[in-house]
């Protein structure tokens, strides 16, 4: 039974404390933590950076590693002696193929090398800039109060860029209408979507941006408390922000910061499944509403964020919300854009919002090869072909093409590649990437894809003829966005590359 005062948050991080989930190591958590041991295997199984303890080099299988070759690379390891574990997607897209080795440090192969960022000071996160440690923004924002602080959040028009493109100010004024007292920020820095780096540019290039934006909101909704999830792949990336804290130590006094490692799952990257897994539990979304605004970590108010998202806070205190909205083509503000594959100089780039494949794509060098395709927005924005190519990159314009900005991980795929085996790749993310809570998403993402494997094996089309039926299915009766768009890549395949899915000998 578990007792009255037990600890359940601790226990993931203690399991890895422990080397990850073992007979011995659940015992040991259960007696100092007083949750139950099944309770400590229920959620410690969950995680895949703990659930299976050994040292093992860690291969990508997210699409632009596989359009590099992360196939052969893993034959070659093992036919080396190395043991290799395939894993969902590491937000290395840009230096493709790549791995984690058994110390979990980064390791690449030299056939994709990744870009510097932009380098503009008009741009409002400009990566390449200088870093800005005076936090004269947080005094700003102090002194303007926060319904002017609102207000300007209003004006700049912006958006999470998370991927729902919610506006942000209705978040803020929502937690601050709440009668609760206890309330929390949290910065949602577990970035996973096959395609998508650009929060790892962002913490490593301008954690200040991030950790005054963040201290911004909590001051303006009244809190201290401030929680940086981030995923636990992203080594580098949590050193940076540790240092950043310490660095800022003396503007940062009056925020308390917590940063919190994830374990390997991507669905944690989902608001409420974050907050699960903040509360020590399985990451498995919740039902909405209530939304976290009013019942968030610890069923307290929670302003969740994008670490985008917050890092635009500054800019737009000190230079005025007109200011922002002006940086942005279609819609406001500027944008990063990650963007991996046939591109010459991958990488992410900060560019006004609403610029087109052919202009983000001349940023980052060029085509590579014939363009056949491009996936805009991670693995959840499907595919689009290269004639749509003029299509804004922003929310409402991808949206009324049938796809969406989402996370803005852009990536180009040429004619060398076979778009039913590109669909593939994407429906196995989905397949392993699952929570498994609902029945549509967790058997339809494994039947869906086990059809295609046929389809490519036989060449038979009638391989395929329920599979719009369970997209379907899954769209209409998944809990959260992953089951709703899980189909996405096989369906907008089908429709965009018909050719790609006829009989073959
Ligand atoms: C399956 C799934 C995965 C998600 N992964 C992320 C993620 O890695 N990072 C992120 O900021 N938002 C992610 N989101 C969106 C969050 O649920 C949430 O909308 C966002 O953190 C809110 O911040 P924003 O308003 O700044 O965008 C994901 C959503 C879904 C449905
Ligand atoms: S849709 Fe899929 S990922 Fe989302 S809650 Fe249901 S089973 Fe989990």
């Amino acid at each position: 039974m578990q007792k009255p005062n037990a600890q359940r948050e601790r226990i993931i991080e203690l399991l890895e404390h422990h080397g990850g989930v073992t007979e011995q190591s659940v015992r040991e958590v259960s007696n100092e933590t007083g949750v139950p041991e099944a309770d400590i295997w229920g959620t410690g199984l969950f995680y895949t950076l703990i659930n299976r303890p050994g040292k093992r080099i860690r291969l990508c299988d997210g699409l632009t590693c596989q359009m590099f070759g992360a196939d052969q690379l893993a034959e070659e390891l093992r036919a080396s002696g190395k043991e290799v574990e395939r894993v969902s997607c590491l937000g290395q897209c840009d230096l493709a193929p790549s791995s984690l080795d058994a110390e979990m440090e980064l390791v690449t192969y030299g056939k994709c090398k990744t870009a510097v960022t932009s380098d503009d000071p008009e741009l409002a996160m400009n990566l390449g800039g200088k870093v800005d440690m005076s936090y004269s923004a947080l005094s700003k924002a102090g002194q303007l109060g926060p319904e002017a602080v609102i207000e300007q959040l209003k004006i700049s028009g912006l958006q999470g860029r998370g991927g729902a493109g919610f506006p942000a100010h209705f978040k803020w004024t929502a937690l601050r209408q709440q009668p609760e007292t206890e309330r929390y920020v949290v910065c949602n820095a577990d970035e996973a979507e096959p395609g998508t780096f650009k929060d790892r540019e962002l913490i490593l290039r301008q954690s200040h941006k991030m950790l005054e934006g963040l201290a911004i909101a909590a001051a303006v909704v009244e809190t201290k408390r401030i929680y940086i999830y981030i995923r636990g792949e992203y080594v580098n990336e949590y050193r940076a922000i540790e240092t950043a804290i310490a660095d800022a130590s003396r503007q940062l006094a009056d925020f308390e910061f917590t940063i919190v490692k994830g374990h390997g799952a991507y669905i944690c990257g989902e608001e409420t499944a974050l907050l699960e897994s903040l509360e020590g539990k399985r990451g498995m979304p919740r039902l909405k509403p209530p939304y976290p605004t009013e019942s968030g970590f610890r069923g307290k108010p929670t302003l969740i964020h994008n670490v985008e998202t917050i890092a635009c806070v500054p800019s737009i205190i000190h230079r005025g919300g007109e200011w922002f909205r002006s940086l942005g083509k279609t819609e406001a503000g500027s944008k990063l854009y990650c963007i991996s594959g046939h591109v010459n100089a991958p990488g992410v780039y900060e560019l006004p919002l609403g610029v087109s494949l052919d202009e983000l794509v001349q940023a980052a060098g060029g085509y590579v090869g014939k363009p056949i395709a491009f996936s805009p927005g991670g693995a959840s924005s499907g595919f689009l072909p290269i004639s749509k190519k003029d299509v804004p990159l922003d929310y409402k314009h991808l949206a009324e093409a049938g796809s969406m900005l989402g996370s803005a991980g852009v990536v180009v795929i040429n004619d060398s590649v076979d778009m039913a085996l590109a669909a593939a790749w994407q429906l196995e993310f989905f397949e392993r990437e699952s929570c498994g809570q609902c029945a549509p998403c967790r058997i339809g993402t494994r039947y869906i894809r086990r059809q295609v494997d046929k389809y490519i094996q036989l060449g038979d089309p009638g391989s395929l003829e329920q599979a719009e039926d369970v997209g379907w299915e899954m769209e209409e009766g998944s809990i959260c966005g992953l089951g709703m768009v899980a189909a996405k890549p096989l369906e907008s395949a089908r429709q965009h590359f018909p050719d790609a899915f006829k009989v073959r000998d």
